[in-house]
């Protein structure tokens, strides 16, 4: 703008117009510069046009996606199939050959994947994911050397002493017999343990700071919006609310820093680490962030759903419990210890082994919480390959492949509607079918010892400690649970509220 304008404006006093004027021109270069989006280069599979708008794409991908991505693969011969989202292009990917080039293609990036399509981390500068130290080796280096066996080993008291006193907190508060919401309660635990072991152990040992960090993590997990997808430079509302969040996050976490230093406290945790390592706190924060995206969400639903599942299967829960009651049995060593004394004493090797079958449930459990699909970006940016091996996924587009593809396919899972972890069962000259629940190929989950250590001890400790039933939130019996709603785009609670009418056990 010249100096000329500028003056007319000033000189006219008519400030909030010009403004006005300003953003809307603004916005309409913006949108035209957005609309822009490059074609799909040959080789791309069939492009999906169904509700294919102009700037925006295919919004269905938000708002229906379960039932854009099956119209997608069923529109498309080779099950493959591409569409806009934004400026952003994205190719659907299904099948064996499809799930194969996903999981297993050096090409697809994971963490940028989810980075612009999930859209809820705290994003990473672009020249993070080059170099030695690409931010996404970092990051899994850090996971793998903060979860080794020695250090559950050395917090198994604690992960049981916070289980265990977070339930007695409850029946303190909700009665015996009382109502609980494994959403809320057993999801909270899940925190306590998960921030033990990738965050801090002030937060980890302190009530207030548990709710309010938890509170702030949520409201950065809630902020994932398909407007900042579509136009990733219009600040949203919810991109500021995430923004505060984390800022408010920083904070603590500074103050945490500074206090270890100037009293000279140590604590064997990750924060201690990076403290030692001299890691700056936003990269810390984007760690911790990191680690919680990946391990709270997933973890804290599921095990509150494995809970829900046994109520209603009446044969599996009475499986479950007489497999805890055993073992129970066979560790006590006097008469007057009580069930939840005996399983403080058991060591990491048998809370990995002594529960095959709470690790059965968990594994059904997980395919039913897993709905949407997993993201990966093509960043090869190689030329374009000369010969025809089917589907090409272009250089720079998003790929996404519906975990429902192997888990809800009836040739895979027969009855994939059934709650059922028999299936699981080995059977001779018979091979377990496909399974992603904890991810395959170049990117295996992380977490799952941590995971299926979580669920083994909140597991066993609330059988032992209850008898529980299902009901609504107003205590009434039900006899199952509604079916889940598959077309959201990952772990959340269910849509109609659950309680565990649960009472004490005598032993
Ligand atoms: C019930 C609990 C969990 C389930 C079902 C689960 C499932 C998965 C799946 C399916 C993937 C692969 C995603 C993909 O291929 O796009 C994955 C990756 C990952 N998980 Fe988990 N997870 C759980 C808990 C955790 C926990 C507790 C942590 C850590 C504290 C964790 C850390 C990770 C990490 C870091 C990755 C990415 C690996 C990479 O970038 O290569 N997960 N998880
Ligand atoms: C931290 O834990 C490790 C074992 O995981 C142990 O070897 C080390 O001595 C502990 N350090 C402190 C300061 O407690
Ligand atoms: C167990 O947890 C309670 C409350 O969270 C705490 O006061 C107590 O010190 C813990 N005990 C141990 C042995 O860590
Ligand atoms: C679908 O796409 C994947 C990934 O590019 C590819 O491996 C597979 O061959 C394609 N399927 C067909 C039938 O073209
Ligand atoms: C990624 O894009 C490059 C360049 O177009 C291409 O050569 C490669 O085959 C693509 N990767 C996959 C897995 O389709």
């Amino acid at each position: 703008m010249d100096a000329l304008t500028m003056e007319s404006i000033t000189r006219f006093q008519n400030w909030p117009a010009a403004i006005s004027i300003l953003v809307l021109t603004s916005f309409a270069v913006l949108v035209i510069h957005h609309a822009r989006r490059p074609s799909f280069s040959k080789g791309a599979p069939r492009f999906f046009d169904a509700g294919n708008w102009p700037i925006i794409g295919a919004l269905r991908f938000w708002t229906d996606r379960l039932n854009f991505v099956n119209q997608g693969i069923h529109s498309s011969p080779s099950g493959n199939f591409s569409f806009y989202f934004g400026k952003n292009q994205i190719v659907g990917v299904s099948g064996p050959e499809g799930r194969k080039t996903f999981f297993e293609s050096k090409d697809l990036r994971l963490a940028e994947g989810y980075e612009v399509l999930f859209a809820t981390q705290p994003a990473i500068p672009d020249d993070a994911y080059k170099g030695e130290m690409a931010f996404d080796k970092w990051f899994q280096r850090t996971i793998i050397g903060q979860t080794r066996k020695e250090t559950f080993a050395r917090n198994l008291p604690l992960f049981i002493n916070d289980t265990r006193e977070s339930l007695e907190r409850m029946v303190a508060r909700a009665g015996n017999p009382g109502l609980m919401d494994p959403f809320d309660d057993l999801y909270k635990i899940i925190y306590q343990l998960t921030v033990r072991i990738v965050g801090a152990t002030e937060i980890a040992n302190d009530p207030k700071l548990r709710a309010k960090t938890l509170g702030l993590f949520e409201t950065i997990a809630g902020a994932s919006s398909p407007t900042r997808i579509i136009f990733p430079w219009l600040p949203t509302p919810a991109y500021i609310r995430k923004n505060l969040a984390g800022a408010r996050l920083y904070y603590e976490l500074n103050k945490l820093v500074e206090d270890r230093k100037k009293t000279g406290r140590r604590e064997n945790d990750t924060l201690q680490y990076f403290i030692d390592t001299d890691e700056p706190i936003i990269r810390s924060l984007t760690f911790i962030l990191g680690a919680l995206f990946a391990g709270q969400l997933n973890s804290g639903i599921t095990v509150g759903g494995v809970l829900i599942s046994l109520a209603w299967h009446p044969e599996w829960y009475k499986k479950v419990q007489e497999e805890v009651d055993g073992v129970i049995a066979k560790h006590r060593k006097t008469p007057d210890q009580s069930a939840i004394d005996i399983l403080s004493t058991l060591s990491i090797d048998e809370y990995t082994d002594a529960f095959p079958l709470i690790d059965l449930c968990f594994r059904e459990e997980i395919r039913f919480q897993m709905v949407g699909t997993a993201f990966r970006k093509n960043v090869s940016g190689r030329g374009v390959p000369v010969g025809n091996a089917g589907d090409i996924i272009p250089k720079d587009a998003y790929v996404i492949y519906p975990m429902d593809d192997v888990h809800f396919n009836p040739e895979y899972y027969p009855h994939p509607e059934e709650w059922d972890p028999s299936r699981y069962f080995p059977v001779e000259g018979k091979d377990q079918p496909p399974y992603l629940g904890w991810g395959t190929g170049r990117h295996p989950c992380l977490g799952m010892k941590f995971a299926k250590l979580e669920m083994s001890i909140i597991g066993a400790l609330f059988v032992a400690m209850f008898d529980y039933s299902l009901t609504d939130v107003k205590g009434n019996p039900l006899a199952a649970a509604p079916p889940k709603d598959r077309s959201g785009h990952s772990s959340e609670r269910p849509k109609t509220p659950l309680r565990l009418k649960y009472t004490l056990r005598k032993h």
